[in-house]
């Protein structure tokens, strides 16, 4: 199992505010990508594939909005009006959500009133995490691809992260991990991590290679 934690600094977790972010240069529209990108292969979707999406524009708490690979069965449409109209009615449902708690709607997106901190200390506690970031290690080199197959991968969606927030990471055991040399969309970083990912499980390094 792998799951994406993507932080969304602009997204609001008001659906109606969320909706109206669509078409509006807040970024909304590269969620639907992403989680197209993490869930779905042609004619089929990953069943041990994760994203949290970590919605930040809120008058209380942020809201982390998570879909995961083996409840895909229940989406109508994977375009991306019906993913984003999906999130949407899932935020609605979550609207009076005390701190740290979760609900999950009839197609299984849940949804938690919890910060973006938080949300990766914990994956922190019970896991290895990376992030993202093009000045990491290589995902190629050994130390890095022997710990990828459980692995939490954390980014953001086209708002840059603030530069302290590494550091915090980085006690918890964060290690930055990297793609290549070029910026990407978190989409396109998405797809190339699983491609690695299916890579290994294939053909996985041997021992003393
Ligand atoms: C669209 S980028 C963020 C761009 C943002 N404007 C910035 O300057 O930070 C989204 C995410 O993908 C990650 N990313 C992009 N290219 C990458 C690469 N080559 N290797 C690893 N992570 C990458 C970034 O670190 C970031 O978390």
């Amino acid at each position: 199992m792998n799951e994406f934690i993507v932080r969304a600094r602009a997204a609001a977790v008001d659906a109606d505010s969320f909706l109206a972010q669509i078409g509006q240069g807040q970024g909304v529209e590269y969620l639907s990508d992403i989680l197209r990108h993490a869930l779905f292969v042609s004619q089929g979707h990953r069943e041990d594939v994760t994203v949290s999406l970590v919605l930040e524009k809120s008058q209380d708490f942020s809201r982390v909005v998570s879909v995961s690979g083996d409840c895909l069965g229940s989406l109508d449409n994977i375009h991306e009006m019906a993913m984003l109209e999906a999130i949407a009615g899932a935020l609605r449902e979550a609207a009076k959500l005390s701190k740290h708690e979760t609900c999950t709607d009839s197609r299984g997106i849940s949804v938690t009133a919890k910060s973006f901190e938080q949300r990766v200390r914990e994956s922190a506690e019970a896991g290895t995490v990376f992030l993202l970031d093009p000045d990491g290690e290589d995902i190629r080199s050994k130390e890095v691809s022997g710990e990828l197959s459980e692995a939490v991968f954390v980014m953001t969606d086209h708002t840059p992260m603030p530069k302290n927030t590494f550091k915090s990471m980085q006690r918890q055991g964060v290690r930055k991990v990297s793609l290549g040399p070029r910026m990407l969309h978190t989409a396109q970083c998405v797809s190339i991590l699983l491609n690695e990912l299916d890579r290994l499980r294939n053909n996985p390094p041997l021992l003393n290679d």
